[in-house]
């Protein structure tokens, strides 16, 4: 009998309350997550409910549960005492890491190392799948272009092609390169379908308005990427798109996901999506927004209890078709066999892989290290030996704030701060740790106590930014700066004239302030996860050098959002900032630019592009460009550059962006050395989705630049020749 046989057979054998029990999935009854506080609609039951349901085959999987025990003993009832057998599947939220927390994928995404996001997804994977967890709902990769939304700490940043490589990089991770029925292995989830993350105003839950060719040019692409590399299963987002609610939506959920991409695998509701139809405005009851979620396309209901309530009674009065529960019976009954649940159900539990906690602690480090971005140095870093420190700011010392706002089941008290990272690399120096104010709030005395540290000190690491609790799900913001209380804080440090070199803590990018902006050095730190302090005194005390690069823009003010870096010219342009200028794409008090572009980071090198060449000057269809830099690099110390390549289609039909990132290239350079970087450029890759919504190029003439930034480099044109 094939598989498909099987299943089919299994599902003759289903009453219809079991099959709505395989498509229900509940929060586990022991679990360390928090989730549940912040979705209180949820259906919990106690242990021993839990256990009743599963032993009735009324629910088929359980979520953010981390006790293995837990997960034994509930697999052990469905396997041993249910009616048909059936194991259970569990899923939790692994985003950056299960025991050792690497950095948020927001700072790995500035690593700009696909490979590298890869090897942590998998370490998260052998770790997480010890505990019998077999799938999981990341990654995130939802493309993130307005600031003031707290998700974005959670995806890849901005751009398309990083979404794309970084979603590819992280289901191979989590999945592994095998077979997912290996004990390490766990379905990826790419989330949310789809548009997630262009709410309005950057408002978490907020519509989405976006039209088709943005959908299919912007916001797909990511998904496809991870469908590509094998994903086998997929969650709807909250919002609505255009109307429609993505839990409700066969166009999305049917003829994109299913026929257009070919997505064979399970849709899950985000939480309680499918009830949230009910104040959506689009379902009456419960039991409608049951119908209206299974027809749309959501296969498995989680946290709600909906379709285990209401499943049954809307098949019997024939308010929906028993064959769509089947299908989606079905495609559980397959993911749960193709993670090697039916073969041996206590896989991952009774054989745990054997987890080497020292190797990923060193990956974390390495992880850390490489997303961390350095946005201006004076020459200040990397620090003299020596020197009196005053290490100032809620996020110097202590266990918060270092894991991001992301991690359910890690011991924070692992982490290793920014104090301890220091004292471990600098000895006996001198390090004076003063918090002078809470993340959100003054501390009595804390601005003279941090005054008085900086005035004793030869130089002060100002420790500001975002909490853990300031971004991640349901933090948006009004005001992406840095709160009054650092502000201050800041502004003081600053009075005192002393040499700073300010660190920034976030998931997102900030609006620096004049007293930040103008510190003798900026580096973004981000949520760097269990070895934070370590990696960031490898960077301060130059024993690594700072190679990351920002997969976000930094705007200069909050009301720019959303800004990004391949935003459409206008038909007023400003070309040049000229006093008082009117009639121009431009806001009164300033031009539409960035802070910090995206691709923006520096190095202790000091780079120099210094050639750049194609092989031609024009590019046949069905032919290749070969593009050539020469880059040196003139300072004293090694440096590793992200060569970019980015380029401009000067006129199309559909009006095209300032640049695209199409490729870029690592590489390591010892001081005084050149080397030579190449690119081969196709016409696909000049693609982009047309009038008729399809994905087309156009003949002519496009830029070409190869840079350190969206905004630097050399530049030249070329050709594309008609096809
Ligand atoms: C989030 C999802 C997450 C789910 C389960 C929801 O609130 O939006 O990303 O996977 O909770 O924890």
């Amino acid at each position: 009998m094939t598989l498909v046989q099987s299943i089919e057979t299994l599902i003759d054998e289903m009453s219809l309350e079991e099959k709505a029990g395989q498509l229900t999935c509940l929060p586990a009854a022991r679990s360390r997550a928090t989730a549940a506080a912040a979705n209180p609609d949820q259906v919990e039951l106690n242990e021993t409910e839990q256990a009743d349901a599963v032993r009735k085959g009324l629910v088929g999987s359980l979520f953010n549960g981390s006790n293995a025990g837990w997960h034994r003993r509930m697999q052990q009832i469905a396997v041993g005492e249910s009616r048909l057998g059936i194991p259970l599947l569990f899923g939790a939220d692994v985003i950056h890491g299960f025991e050792t927390i690497f950095p948020v994928p927001l700072g790995e995404a500035a690593s700009f190392d696909p490979a590298l996001a890869e090897r942590t997804a998998r370490a998260a994977a052998i770790e997480a799948s010890a505990a019998g967890l077999a799938w999981n709902f990341a990654p995130m990769v939802d493309v993130a272009r307005d600031a003031r939304w707290g998700r974005g700490v959670e995806g890849a940043g901005e751009d398309v092609l990083v979404g794309e490589r970084f979603a590819a990089a992280r289901v191979r991770g989590f999945q592994g390169r095998g077979d997912l029925s290996e004990a390490t292995a766990m379905a990826a989830t790419p989330k949310h379908f789809v548009g997630y993350g262009a709410c309005i105003a950057g408002l978490d839950y907020n519509s989405v308005d976006l039209s088709e060719r943005t959908l299919r040019e912007t916001y797909f692409p990511p998904f496809e990427a991870g469908f590509a590399a094998g994903a086998a299963a997929t969650m709807a987002a909250f919002n609505d798109v255009a109307g429609v609610p993505a839990h409700a939506n066969p166009w999305l959920l049917r003829t994109v996901l299913r026929d257009e991409m070919g997505f064979d695998g399970l849709v899950v509701s985000d939480f309680t999506g499918d009830l949230e139809l009910i104040f959506h405005g689009v379902a009456v009851d419960g039991a409608d927004a049951a119908r209206v979620a299974l027809l749309g396309g959501v296969d498995m209901s989680m946290a709600s209890g909906l379709y285990m309530a209401h499943l049954p009674a809307l098949v019997r009065s024939g308010a929906v078709p028993e064959s769509v529960v089947d299908a989606a019976v079905s495609r559980v009954l397959q993911l749960k066999h193709k993670l090697g649940l039916f073969d041996d159900p206590h896989r991952r539990t009774d054989k745990p892989a054997t987890v080497d906690h020292t190797a990923h602690r060193a990956l974390a480090r390495e992880a850390a290290r490489k997303s961390v971005v350095m946005l201006h140095n004076d020459g200040i870093l990397p620090l003299a030996g020596g020197q009196r420190i005053a290490l100032i700011g809620p996020f110097g010392e202590g266990p918060g704030n270092l894991h991001g706002p992301w991690v359910l089941f890690a011991d924070a008290a692992k982490a290793i701060d920014l104090a301890s990272g220091l004292r471990a690399a600098l000895g006996n120096a001198s390090l004076d740790v003063v918090r002078g104010c809470d993340p959100e709030g003054p501390i009595e005395g804390g601005i003279a106590a941090a005054v008085a540290a900086a005035n004793d000190a030869d130089v002060i690491i100002l420790a500001v930014g975002e909490s853990e609790a300031m971004s991640g799900e349901a933090q948006s913001r009004v005001d992406i700066g840095l709160p009054a209380a650092q502000q201050a804080l800041a502004d003081a440090i600053a009075a005192t004239s002393k040499p700073i070199v300010t660190l920034l803590t976030t998931g997102r990018a900030l609006v620096l302030g004049e007293a930040v902006a103008r510190s003798n050095a900026i580096l973004v730190n981000w949520f760097l996860g269990s070895e934070a302090g370590h990696a960031l005194a490898d960077i301060l005390t130059g024993a690594h050098g700072p190679s990351g690069r920002l997969p976000i823009s930094f705007p200069v003010a909050t009301g720019q959002s959303p800004f990004y870096y391949d935003r459409k010219r206008s038909g007023r342009p400003p070309e040049t900032l000229i006093d008082g200028e009117q009639f121009k794409t431009r806001y009164r008090e300033m031009l539409n630019r960035a802070a910090y572009p995206f691709g923006h980071g520096l190095t202790y090198g000091e780079i120099i592009y210094l050639t750049l060449d194609l092989s031609h000057d024009e590019l046949a269809s069905g032919g290749t460009l070969e593009i050539c830099a020469t880059l040196e690099n003139r300072g004293t110390r090694e440096a590793s550059e992200l060569v970019q390549l980015y380029i401009h289609d000067r006129v199309a039909s559909i009006t095209p962006p300032l640049c695209q990132l199409k490729d870029w290239r690592h590489v390591t350079l010892a001081p005084g050395a050149s080397c030579q970087v190449s690119f081969t450029l196709s016409p696909d890759q000049l693609c982009f989705v047309g009038r008729d919504c399809r994905w087309t190029t156009e003949p002519g003439l496009f830029d070409l630049w190869v840079g350190p930034s969206s905004e630097a480099g050399l530049t030249t044109s070329f050709t594309l020749l008609p096809g």
